[in-house]
């Protein structure tokens, strides 16, 4: 039997994803697939070469089309995302109506049409990498750090996604699939470099990690993941992270 993995990663074309696609790509048993929004030279540049997708989040032709190049699927990392300081109190509904259509709603599109090659293989991973705004709990508690980050619009639609992807759990538990959301750490991309985030990290002695630690991180977690771990909120660390 074949134990080449195929793995597609949706937004790949800075930080974050496209690191993921670049250690995917260097792995001798992998197919690593990345998706952008259009021509993206940091991915083309990638070798061993890796496919390319092209795919908006809020578009959901090229999310059809994407998909419809895609039979077969192993894992699916739902990555792209925006994230800005956005407090709910101030920001006309319009911005959260945006988070949640870029945050939530996208890969709720994705998802969906990626669940038939997810199904063509025995595999059936859907990792979203959400984060630790999305924890209420966390931002519940006296004093919280979290709730002095990007917090706002960005946490209500994070929250939003653990939520989504515990309910893919719930609908999909019977056909053995694995659902999990990863919180990738603070890290030192555009929008962990953010004026406001750096910062408050400052503040607090924190420094953003290079992209590439979280990243090994994130695909240590993913290849120690089975059937039972499913609907875990795990940090890049293994770490539970408290809903
Ligand atoms: N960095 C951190 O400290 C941190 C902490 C916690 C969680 N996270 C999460 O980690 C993930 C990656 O973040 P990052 O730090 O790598 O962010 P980033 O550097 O800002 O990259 C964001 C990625 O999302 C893509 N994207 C944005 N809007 C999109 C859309 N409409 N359709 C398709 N792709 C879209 C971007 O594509 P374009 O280049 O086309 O804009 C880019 O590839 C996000 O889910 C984020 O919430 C990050």
């Amino acid at each position: 039997m074949s134990t080449e993995q195929i793995v597609l990663v949706v937004g790949a074309s800075r930080g974050i994803g496209l690191s993921l696609v670049e250690q995917l790509a260097a792995r001798p048993d992998t197919t690593a697939i990345g998706t952008a929004r259009g021509s993206c030279a940091a991915l083309e540049a990638i070798t061993p070469k890796v496919k390319v997708l092209t795919l908006d989040l809020l578009d959901e032709e090229s999310i059809q089309k994407a998909a419809s190049t895609i039979p077969e699927l192993d894992t699916l990392i739902v990555n792209g995302a925006i994230g800005a300081r956005d407090p709910v109190t101030i920001i006309p509904t319009d911005k959260l109506f945006e988070y949640l259509n870029i945050n939530v709603l996208g890969p709720h599109r994705v998802i969906q049409a990626f669940l038939p090659a997810l199904r063509a293989r025995k595999t059936r991973r859907i990792i979203g990498i959400s984060s630790v705004g999305g924890s209420l709990a966390t931002h519940a508690a006296p004093g919280s750090l979290a709730a002095q980050g990007l917090a706002g619009c960005y946490s209500t639609s994070k929250a939003a996604f653990n939520m989504m992807l515990v309910q893919f759990h719930n609908e999909l538990q019977k056909e053995r699939f694995t659902v999990i959301v990863l919180h990738p750490g603070f890290v030192a991309t555009d929008m962990g470099n953010q004026a406001h985030l750096l910062k408050l990290a400052e503040k607090a002695g924190l420094v953003g990690m290079p992209v590439s630690t979280s990243v090994e991180g994130i695909l240590k977690v993913v290849d120690g993941l089975d059937h039972t771990k499913s609907a875990s909120f795990f940090d890049w660390k293994g770490d539970i992270v408290p809903w």
